[in-house]
């Protein structure tokens, strides 16, 4: 089973051009309160690097590329998000990591909730004790 599930968006475009909806509840599945876009991303640079106790995010690179590389603390994978019909859903406790961003990535997320740093595990130790918590 993937740790991850690709969200595909049917555009809505026409001769005139291409025109993508999400809708909270619809095709994205939860309530979004916030959107937020990362862009001029450094070459090289990598961001992420934490988890999330509670949030879920759907994650789409409007322009350009990047890779995502996602751990729930006993396997890893990596997606390729290269297309603005082609979101990642990132369901709460997985590591992420995004590496490897084009110089013209646009990457934007929705997420079911709002900004708060208390929700994240920055510390990839802690995530794993707190993995293995869950688990019981
Ligand atoms: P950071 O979590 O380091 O970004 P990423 O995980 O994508 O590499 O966030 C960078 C800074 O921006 C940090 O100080 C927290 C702040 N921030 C907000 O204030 N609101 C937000 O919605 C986000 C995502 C970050």
């Amino acid at each position: 089973m993937s740790l991850f599930k690709y969200i595909d968006i049917k555009p809505l475009g026409d001769d005139r051009g291409d025109l993508i909806s999400l809708e909270a509840n619809q095709n994205i599945p939860f309530s979004i309160k916030r959107v937020y876009y990362i862009f001029n991303t450094e070459q090289l640079a990598s961001r992420g690097f934490h988890a999330h106790k509670k949030l879920k995010q759907v994650a789409f690179c409007i322009k350009g590329q990047c890779n995502f590389i996602l751990d729930d603390g006993s396997e890893r994978e990596v997606a390729l998000l290269d297309s603005p019909n082609k979101g990642i859903l990132i369901e709460q406790m997985l590591w992420r990591e995004m590496h490897d961003f084009s110089h013209d990535c646009i990457l934007m997320i929705v997420a079911s909730e709002h900004y708060d740093e208390s929700d994240y595990l920055r510390d990839y130790d802690h995530f794993i004790k707190e993995v293995n918590l869950d688990k019981g």
